[in-house]
């Protein structure tokens, strides 16, 4: 049974409850982070925690623990789910907390409302292009707000740029801007490789920043065989790229194989790929 964190104590996740009147529920004012643990070992957990830190002050909400804190705490919040999966997702979820009415500014002397809770995810990928998952994206313009380099639990304009591939039989949504420039997926940050570089959009106001992209870059460049940019990344480029690749905390990274119903490059899944997915699964504990 999955067992869940609430405000201090530990329940069965079916039996936690908030108040309708948590300002999480009524605005979506809050922080969240998805960490992966496999076999109990942690993905980038201390790049997610101080990522979640900076999204908590961006939005004036008190982070309630040290680093440490709330490593402890996920450690064993994981440790109490063994039994639900051998690979784990841990939702961490912080919102502004409960307040008496429905008003729009932070109110004065209310407690962040805390929850975590685990679910099982899939075993990684094979590092062997012929066996990997493959994925098939729509483009879609990025009509979400202009601040999505905060990981805020207010997801719709996520969540509707979702539907729009998931609608189609798409696996995700790829996102463009006004100036036709790639910004990312809408649950995850995109990359493309041309003539052996892999290339990915700048971080800035317009994307989140992607721990898996974080490990990506820094283990490719601290490996050395690999070109790797950060730059501006225009939709004719994606169109004409030998490789597009999604990153997550759960896709890791997968490769896609279509956009908008044409192959992507060959068709097939890349080289650069296989090598860039070596180096990321030999060195993702690290981080
Ligand atoms: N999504 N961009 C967006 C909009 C995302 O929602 C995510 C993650 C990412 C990739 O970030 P990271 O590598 O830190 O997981 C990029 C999570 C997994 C989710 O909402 O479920």
């Amino acid at each position: 049974m999955s067992i869940a964190y609430l405000n201090g104590e530990y329940l069965p996740l079916a039996e936690a409850r908030i108040s309708p009147l948590d300002r999480g529920f009524l605005f979506g004012d809050g922080i969240y982070e998805v960490i992966p643990y496999y076999g109990g070992k942690s993905v980038g957990l201390m790049p997610h925690l101080n990522r979640m830190a900076d999204g908590l002050a961006a939005i004036e909400i008190k982070n309630s623990n040290t680093i440490e804190g709330w490593k402890e705490l996920l450690d064993d919040l994981v440790a109490r789910n063994s039994d639900i999966g051998e690979n784990l997702g841990v939702y961490v979820h912080i919102s502004r907390g409960t307040d008496v009415k429905r008003y729009h500014p932070y109110p004065e002397g209310v407690e962040p409302t805390v929850f975590c809770f685990c679910f099982a995810i899939k075993d990684p990928e094979p590092v062997d292009r012929t066996k990997v998952t493959q994925y098939s994206l729509v483009s879609t313009e990025d009509l979400r707000w202009q601040r999505c380099h905060i990981k805020s639990t207010a997801l719709l304009g996520n969540v509707m740029h979702f539907q729009e591939g998931y609608s189609t039989g798409s696996d995700e949504a790829l996102l463009y801007n006004a100036n036709n420039e790639v910004t990312e997926g809408s649950s995850c940050n995109a990359f493309i490789v041309k003539d052996g570089v892999i290339i990915t959009p700048i971080q800035d106001n317009q994307i989140l920043p992607g721990i898996t992209r974080r490990i990506i870059i820094d283990s490719i460049k601290a490996d050395g065989s690999l070109k790797i940019e950060e730059r501006t990344v225009t939709m004719d480029e994606v169109r004409n790229a030998d490789e597009l690749w999604i990153t997550s905390s759960s896709k890791e990274i997968a490769p896609v194989t279509k956009l908008d119903g044409k192959p992507v490059g060959n068709g097939e899944v890349g080289e650069i790929w296989e090598k860039a997915f070596a180096i990321y699964s030999a060195s993702k504990f690290d981080y």
